[in-house]
Protein backbone atom coordinates (compact mmCIF):
# COMPACT_ATOMS: atom_id res chain seq x y z
CA UNK A 1 0.00 0.00 0.00
CA UNK A 2 1.40 3.58 -0.37
CA UNK A 3 1.37 5.30 2.35
CA UNK A 4 1.35 8.86 0.60
CA UNK A 5 -2.04 8.82 -0.70
CA UNK A 6 -5.21 9.06 0.84
CA UNK A 7 -7.26 5.65 1.72
CA UNK A 8 -8.86 4.30 -2.06
CA UNK A 9 -9.01 7.79 -3.36
CA UNK A 10 -5.19 8.27 -4.64
CA UNK A 11 -5.11 11.88 -5.13
CA UNK A 12 -2.14 13.21 -5.55
CA UNK A 13 -2.38 16.39 -3.49
CA UNK A 14 -1.15 14.30 -0.02
CA UNK A 15 1.62 13.57 -1.79
CA UNK A 16 2.10 17.59 -2.77
CA UNK A 17 1.32 17.81 0.72
CA UNK A 18 3.93 16.25 2.08
CA UNK A 19 6.25 17.35 -0.82
CA UNK A 20 5.49 21.16 -0.10
CA UNK A 21 7.53 22.89 2.10
CA UNK A 22 6.61 25.28 5.61
CA UNK A 23 6.09 28.43 3.69
CA UNK A 24 5.59 30.64 6.60
CA UNK A 25 9.26 30.70 7.21
CA UNK A 26 11.79 34.06 7.04
CA UNK A 27 15.02 34.48 8.01
CA UNK A 28 15.72 38.63 8.65
CA UNK A 29 18.88 39.51 6.94
CA UNK A 30 18.51 43.18 7.32
CA UNK A 31 15.02 45.55 7.96
CA UNK A 32 13.95 44.85 4.21
CA UNK A 33 16.22 41.64 3.50
CA UNK A 34 14.92 38.18 4.09
CA UNK A 35 15.52 34.66 3.28
CA UNK A 36 12.23 32.67 2.67
CA UNK A 37 13.27 28.84 2.79
CA UNK A 38 11.73 26.52 0.52
CA UNK A 39 9.30 29.81 -0.72
CA UNK A 40 10.03 28.30 -4.50
CA UNK A 41 9.59 24.66 -4.16
CA UNK A 42 5.59 24.82 -4.79
CA UNK A 43 6.62 26.49 -8.42
CA UNK A 44 9.34 24.49 -9.58
CA UNK A 45 7.55 21.91 -11.73
CA UNK A 46 6.02 25.08 -13.74
CA UNK A 47 9.51 27.48 -13.77
CA UNK A 48 12.13 24.01 -15.04
CA UNK A 49 10.02 23.93 -17.73
CA UNK A 50 9.86 27.34 -18.58
CA UNK A 51 13.47 27.99 -18.13
CA UNK A 52 14.22 25.65 -20.80
CA UNK A 53 10.95 26.67 -23.45
CA UNK A 54 12.42 30.38 -22.82
CA UNK A 55 16.33 29.39 -23.54
CA UNK A 56 15.36 28.28 -26.71
CA UNK A 57 14.14 31.40 -27.70
CA UNK A 58 17.41 33.57 -25.80
CA UNK A 59 20.08 31.24 -25.33
CA UNK A 60 22.06 31.47 -22.09
CA UNK A 61 24.72 33.54 -22.64
CA UNK A 62 28.49 34.45 -21.47
CA UNK A 63 28.37 38.45 -21.19
CA UNK A 64 31.20 40.75 -21.67
CA UNK A 65 31.87 43.21 -18.79
CA UNK A 66 33.21 46.72 -20.03
CA UNK A 67 35.81 46.27 -18.22
CA UNK A 68 36.62 43.76 -20.97
CA UNK A 69 36.27 40.29 -18.77
CA UNK A 70 34.09 37.63 -19.56
CA UNK A 71 31.88 36.58 -17.28
CA UNK A 72 32.27 32.76 -15.30
CA UNK A 73 27.93 33.00 -14.96
CA UNK A 74 25.84 32.43 -18.59
CA UNK A 75 22.88 34.16 -18.65
CA UNK A 76 19.17 34.75 -20.45
CA UNK A 77 16.43 37.03 -19.61
CA UNK A 78 12.56 36.68 -20.35
CA UNK A 79 10.00 39.56 -19.33
CA UNK A 80 9.69 43.33 -20.88
CA UNK A 81 13.33 44.33 -20.77
CA UNK A 82 16.53 42.00 -20.24
CA UNK A 83 19.72 43.31 -18.46
CA UNK A 84 22.55 42.76 -20.65
CA UNK A 85 26.27 44.00 -20.78
CA UNK A 86 29.38 44.82 -23.19
CA UNK A 87 32.19 47.06 -23.72
CA UNK A 88 30.08 49.79 -23.73
CA UNK A 89 28.47 49.32 -20.18
CA UNK A 90 25.59 47.48 -18.53
CA UNK A 91 21.98 48.13 -19.43
CA UNK A 92 18.60 47.00 -19.98
CA UNK A 93 17.27 46.36 -23.12
CA UNK A 94 13.89 45.77 -24.60
CA UNK A 95 15.61 43.69 -27.25
CA UNK A 96 17.73 40.49 -27.32
CA UNK A 97 20.92 41.80 -28.65
CA UNK A 98 21.94 38.18 -29.82
CA UNK A 99 18.62 38.00 -32.01
CA UNK A 100 17.39 41.82 -32.36
CA UNK A 101 13.90 40.46 -31.09
CA UNK A 102 11.66 40.80 -27.77
CA UNK A 103 13.16 38.96 -24.73
CA UNK A 104 10.39 35.85 -24.78
CA UNK A 105 7.67 36.97 -21.96
CA UNK A 106 7.94 36.81 -18.36
CA UNK A 107 5.75 32.90 -17.80
CA UNK A 108 2.53 33.53 -14.98
CA UNK A 109 4.46 31.10 -12.85
CA UNK A 110 7.60 33.36 -12.68
CA UNK A 111 5.20 36.91 -12.40
CA UNK A 112 3.34 34.72 -9.55
CA UNK A 113 6.38 33.35 -7.43
CA UNK A 114 7.92 36.71 -7.66
CA UNK A 115 4.41 38.91 -6.25
CA UNK A 116 4.01 36.22 -3.66
CA UNK A 117 7.46 36.08 -2.21
CA UNK A 118 7.85 40.07 -2.46
CA UNK A 119 4.71 40.28 -0.32
CA UNK A 120 6.16 37.26 2.06
CA UNK A 121 8.96 39.71 3.03
CA UNK A 122 5.98 42.66 3.25
CA UNK A 123 6.59 44.23 0.08
CA UNK A 124 2.79 44.23 -1.64
CA UNK A 125 2.17 44.93 -5.12
CA UNK A 126 5.64 43.59 -6.62
CA UNK A 127 5.18 43.66 -10.26
CA UNK A 128 8.64 43.04 -12.40
CA UNK A 129 9.08 44.09 -15.50
CA UNK A 130 12.46 41.87 -16.22
CA UNK A 131 14.01 38.73 -14.83
CA UNK A 132 17.30 37.80 -15.37
CA UNK A 133 18.07 34.71 -15.78
CA UNK A 134 21.94 33.50 -14.37
CA UNK A 135 23.23 30.09 -14.74
CA UNK A 136 26.09 28.92 -12.80
CA UNK A 137 28.41 25.38 -13.77
CA UNK A 138 30.72 24.32 -10.87
CA UNK A 139 33.36 27.12 -10.17
CA UNK A 140 31.06 30.01 -11.41
CA UNK A 141 30.86 33.14 -9.26
CA UNK A 142 29.53 36.40 -9.17
CA UNK A 143 31.69 39.28 -7.51
CA UNK A 144 30.07 42.09 -5.15
CA UNK A 145 27.77 44.29 -6.65
CA UNK A 146 24.74 46.12 -6.32
CA UNK A 147 21.88 46.34 -8.45
CA UNK A 148 21.36 49.41 -9.70
CA UNK A 149 20.98 49.97 -13.25
CA UNK A 150 17.17 50.12 -12.19
CA UNK A 151 15.41 53.21 -12.93
CA UNK A 152 14.16 53.50 -9.11
CA UNK A 153 15.02 51.66 -6.16
CA UNK A 154 11.30 51.93 -4.88
CA UNK A 155 10.81 48.07 -5.77
CA UNK A 156 12.69 45.08 -3.63
CA UNK A 157 14.55 42.17 -5.42
CA UNK A 158 13.28 39.20 -5.55
CA UNK A 159 15.74 35.98 -6.05
CA UNK A 160 15.18 32.46 -6.65
CA UNK A 161 17.69 29.47 -6.15
CA UNK A 162 17.45 26.49 -8.39
CA UNK A 163 19.49 23.63 -8.38
CA UNK A 164 23.04 23.04 -6.63
CA UNK A 165 23.56 24.91 -3.21
CA UNK A 166 25.50 28.00 -3.41
CA UNK A 167 26.95 30.52 -0.74
CA UNK A 168 25.41 34.03 -1.41
CA UNK A 169 27.35 36.61 0.14
CA UNK A 170 25.39 39.66 1.47
CA UNK A 171 27.10 42.34 2.72
CA UNK A 172 26.81 46.02 3.48
CA UNK A 173 26.25 49.95 1.78
CA UNK A 174 30.16 49.73 0.84
CA UNK A 175 31.88 47.42 -1.14
CA UNK A 176 34.50 46.82 1.78
CA UNK A 177 31.78 46.28 4.27
CA UNK A 178 31.78 42.66 5.18
CA UNK A 179 29.41 40.34 3.86
CA UNK A 180 27.52 37.75 5.43
CA UNK A 181 27.89 34.38 3.91
CA UNK A 182 24.29 32.25 3.27
CA UNK A 183 23.99 29.11 2.08
CA UNK A 184 20.80 28.88 -0.37
CA UNK A 185 19.46 25.31 -1.64
CA UNK A 186 17.07 24.69 -4.17
CA UNK A 187 14.16 26.58 -3.22
CA UNK A 188 15.03 28.97 -1.52
CA UNK A 189 14.33 32.88 -2.11
CA UNK A 190 15.99 36.21 -0.99
CA UNK A 191 14.32 39.03 -1.44
CA UNK A 192 16.09 42.55 -0.21
CA UNK A 193 14.49 45.97 -0.45
CA UNK A 194 13.87 49.11 1.37
CA UNK A 195 16.28 50.41 3.29
CA UNK A 196 18.53 47.02 2.25
CA UNK A 197 17.75 47.94 -1.70
CA UNK A 198 21.53 48.30 -2.57
CA UNK A 199 23.02 46.51 -0.24
CA UNK A 200 26.05 44.80 -2.23
CA UNK A 201 25.50 41.17 -2.88
CA UNK A 202 27.86 37.83 -5.07
CA UNK A 203 27.73 34.59 -4.97
CA UNK A 204 31.28 32.46 -3.88
CA UNK A 205 32.17 30.06 -6.77
CA UNK A 206 29.94 27.06 -6.66
CA UNK A 207 31.29 23.89 -6.11
CA UNK A 208 30.63 20.47 -7.81
CA UNK A 209 27.87 19.33 -5.92
CA UNK A 210 25.26 17.95 -8.53
CA UNK A 211 21.10 18.66 -7.75
CA UNK A 212 18.67 15.26 -8.27
CA UNK A 213 16.75 17.22 -10.76
CA UNK A 214 19.41 20.10 -12.67
CA UNK A 215 22.59 17.82 -12.25
CA UNK A 216 25.67 20.06 -12.22
CA UNK A 217 24.36 23.25 -12.92
CA UNK A 218 22.30 25.82 -10.45
CA UNK A 219 20.18 28.46 -12.40
CA UNK A 220 18.75 31.97 -10.23
CA UNK A 221 15.91 33.69 -11.42
CA UNK A 222 16.43 37.36 -10.55
CA UNK A 223 13.10 39.32 -10.71
CA UNK A 224 13.06 43.68 -10.78
CA UNK A 225 11.10 46.44 -11.59
CA UNK A 226 13.26 47.68 -13.87
CA UNK A 227 11.82 50.49 -16.23
C1 LIG B 1 22.45 38.40 -8.90
O1 LIG B 1 22.91 39.11 -8.03
O2 LIG B 1 22.10 38.86 -10.00
C2 LIG B 1 22.29 36.89 -8.71
C3 LIG B 1 22.48 36.42 -7.34
C4 LIG B 1 22.40 34.90 -7.27
O3 LIG B 1 22.72 34.21 -8.25
O4 LIG B 1 22.01 34.37 -6.21
FE1 LIG C 1 22.63 41.25 -8.26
Amino acid sequence: MNTKTNSGAGRPATLALFDDPPREGRERLGPGAFVLPGFALPFVDALLPAIEGLAERASFRHLVTPGGFTMSVALTNCGALGWTSDRRGYRYSATDPDTGKPWPAMPESFTRLAGEAASAAGFDGFEPDACLVNRYAPGARLSLHQDKDERDYGAPIVSVSLGMPAVFLFGGHARGDKAARIPLVHGDVVVWGGEDRLRYHGVLPLKDEPHALLGAIRVNLTFRKAG
